[in-house]
């Protein structure tokens, strides 16, 4: 059988931060509940000049080769930030990168979770065309709104995967088992601007779909939870991965690599659809004690709720695709405080009756919103 999964991963991050200990300071509460509560760090923050056009744009311009473009015949973009209800975000993303045109542009949506079957998509599709690329990017701004329980767990990011033949990442095991059961934990309706949470019943709902879930994948992989090497899980926020694992009665390796799977979603926040691979990615970036042929099994949450148990095995050579500097890059971040988070993340662009914007501040970023101009979003690539 082909071998199938992600060849290269990227990921771009808004250029500033809020450190939590400076929220805290300002809503008069204990550092330690977020910092040891919920075990986060920072959030990064968007301007109004990027989205998840841009931020899924900039994941995956880092990655991809001439030759790459030419090759994808399918983009998908998994989100829930959507900024269009019609056009789907792959197709701007498509447009921007300058991908061959016979291809394939679509955006999936289910909460947190729709990237994970775009991988499962992915590697359907590249089974039945071998010779075949698929970018796959999961791209979020998860806002919550000020003063809210959910404001701690913001955050705002991209990753990009390219999936292929041959991957020199991980292998994709065709394992994969699923659950869909209609709950209101989470939503958000056309008309608001923020989601509505039922914050406690979201935080069970995570947990008793993972091990419901995982009993389901035993049955029919025969695979108990010490075939793994390490699980990477959605992070809402990282104590929420823990209680998640701990819920599965892990071995004191699996606590340890999660140690090193939380790092970068302590530093960005919840990024939605791309929280799963971010944690990947600081697993695979942060560890020293994985090797090729370990199998890491995945688990991915989207409210709602639909969530997924699947792995992967890893490639030789696998950390010649990853970056080593990572934490240096997101040090270069500027430093947000108060005054300037609560302007710049709830920032709004005035439209007039023509469906015109002002020209937006400048901004630097590899991939920028300029204006909206007669009601269409108008990108810049620098
Ligand atoms: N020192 C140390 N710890 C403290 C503390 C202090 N001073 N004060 C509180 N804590 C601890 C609490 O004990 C608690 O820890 P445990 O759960 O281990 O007991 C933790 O800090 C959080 O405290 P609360 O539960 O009181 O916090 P809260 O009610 O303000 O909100 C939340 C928590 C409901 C998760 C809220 O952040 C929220 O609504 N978040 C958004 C929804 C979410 O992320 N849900 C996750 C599952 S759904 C999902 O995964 C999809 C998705 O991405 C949204």
């Amino acid at each position: 059988m082909t071998k199938i999964g992600i060849d290269k991963i990227g990921l771009a991050l808004p250029n500033y931060v809020l450190d939590l200990k400076d929220l805290a300071a300002a809503r008069g509460i204990d550092p330690n509940k977020y910092t040891i509560g919920l075990m986060q760090e920072a959030m990064a923050i968007t301007p109004v000049t990027q989205d998840i056009v841009t931020l899924g744009a900039q994941a995956a311009a880092q990655i991809l080769t001439e030759e790459d473009k030419a090759t994808i015949d399918m983009v998908i973009v998994g989100t829930e930030t959507g900024i269009d209800q019609s056009k789907a975000t792959a197709v701007y993303i498509h447009g921007l990168l300058g991908i061959q045109p016979f291809a394939r542009a679509i955006e999936l949506k289910e909460a947190c979770y729709s990237a994970a079957a775009g991988l499962e998509f992915a590697r359907n599709h590249i089974a039945n065309r071998p010779e075949a690329k698929v970018l796959v990017i999961a791209s979020d701004i998860a806002k919550y709104g000020l003063n809210s329980g959910g404001e701690p767990t913001q955050g705002a990011g991209a990753v990009a995967m390219l999936v292929s033949a041959n991957p020199r990442i991980l292998e994709l095991n065709w394992d994969n088992v699923y659950q869909t059961r209609d709950v209101m934990d989470f939503w958000r309706p056309n008309y608001s601007p923020y989601p509505k949470v039922d914050g406690r019943f979201s935080t069970e709902q995570y947990t008793d779909c993972l091990q419901t879930t995982f009993e389901h994948y035993r049955l029919q992989s025969g695979k108990e939870l010490d075939d793994f090497a390490a699980v990477c899980l959605h992070i809402p926020f990282a104590k929420q991965g823990l209680k998640g694992l701990r819920a599965l009665q892990p071995s004191p390796k699996h606590e340890e690599r999660f140690f090193e799977a939380i790092r970068y979603n302590q530093q960005v926040g919840n990024i939605y659809t791309g929280s799963l691979f971010l944690s990947l990615l600081s697993l695979l970036e942060q560890s020293k004690a994985l090797k090729a042929g370990d199998d890491i099994l995945l688990y991915s949450y989207g409210s709602g709720a639909v969530c997924e148990l699947f792995s992967a095995r890893l490639v030789s050579g696998y950390r010649d695709q990853l970056m080593t500097d990572r934490f240096e890059q997101m040090s270069k971040r500027q430093r947000l405080s108060m005054e300037q988070y609560e302007e710049l993340f709830f920032e709004t662009i005035p439209i007039d009756e023509m469906g015109n914007s002002p020209e937006l501040p400048e901004d630097n970023s590899p991939f920028v919103l300029t204006k909206i101009e007669n009601h269409q979003r108008i990108y810049h690539k620098h």
